[in-house]
């Protein structure tokens, strides 16, 4: 049972500038509801309550979106706008949140060793609030969660990309298992195309297995000095202990300007117009 998904969202969002100075990049909103609260919403959809999310300086206002506010629900008590925070309400009273500061943002692999206090020693999801996912029936997380179930190893969400965008992902090459499902042999972060072991490439959702953190600890800094999830990952990869799922949905990169405007106009034809 995966019982707690982390959410690094520490880092500076530097491609929305001048936006997220002073406000995280994970409040961003599509339409009406902040990045981050979509992907909580995905956890809670695959069963998990146990909210963990690494923020940084700056970042306090995802730790007031997920509490209560008083003063603001008294004064809309019996008006319309009540039902705009129902969903959130249900969010607070069924998840408990966890935070962590990461101090010095050291890329994404240092994120989640950052979480390990509050994640402990149990497999755990990640999930990355820029990358929006669309997906029916089941939520991506929710797919992978089962497939967790099945293989009990690390399982990393994959999409194809085009050849020329490769310099942009962690990129994986590996044999089909089942449909969908590749047993990684090998995977790359940011390679140039000429470089690429396949268009196959990790987008934000991840399952994790404990021993990561022990791993990431003893990875040393690879690509632009950062410790990399992808490096980390190459290790139990290399032991057969890390799945490629290519999931069925649709992802949304929003840590671009151009994706999220195309989340943003998708939210509002399906969601907010409906
Ligand atoms: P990104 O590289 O997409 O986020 O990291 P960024 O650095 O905030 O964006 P730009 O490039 O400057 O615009 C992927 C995820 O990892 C988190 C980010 O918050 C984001 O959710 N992250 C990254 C951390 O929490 N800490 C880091 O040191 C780096």
């Amino acid at each position: 049972m995966i019982k707690k998904c982390l959410f690094p969202a520490a880092g500076y969002g530097t491609r929305f500038l001048p936006a997220t100075k002073a406000m995280p990049k994970e409040m961003l909103t599509l339409v009406n509801k902040p990045l981050i609260q979509y992907g909580v919403e995905e956890a809670v959809a695959a069963g998990i309550t146990g909210i963990a999310i690494v923020t940084g300086r700056g970042k306090r206002a995802i730790e007031d979106h997920f509490d209560i506010s008083y003063e603001l629900e008294h004064q809309i008590k019996g008006t319309s706008k009540e039902k705009a925070l129902a969903p959130i309400r249900q969010i607070i009273d069924t998840c408990t949140f966890s935070y962590t500061r990461q101090i010095e943002m050291k890329g994404l692999g240092h994120a989640i060793l950052t979480g390990e206090t509050l994640i402990g020693s149990e497999p755990f999801a990640v999930i990355l609030a820029d990358d929006y996912c669309v997906a029916e029936p089941d939520p991506v997380l929710l797919q992978m969660v089962k497939l967790f179930e099945k293989y009990q190893c690390s399982v990393v969400a994959i999409e194809e990309v085009p050849a020329e965008e490769t310099y942009k992902y962690g990129v994986i090459d590996g044999e089909e298992e089942e449909e969908g499902v590749f047993r990684i042999r090998q995977m790359v972060e940011k390679p140039d195309p000429s470089e690429a072991p396949s268009n196959l490439a990790i987008i934000g959702r991840y399952i994790l297995t404990p021993d990561i953190f022990d791993i990431l600890r003893d990875t040393p800094p690879g690509r632009n000095g950062e410790l990399q999830i992808t490096d980390a990952l190459m290790t139990q990869a290399s032991e057969g202990r890390v799945l490629g799922y290519r999931f069925k949905g649709r992802r949304f990169d929003c840590g671009s300007v151009e994706g999220f405007v195309e989340a943003t106009n998708h939210c509002y034809t399906n969601y907010y117009k409906k």
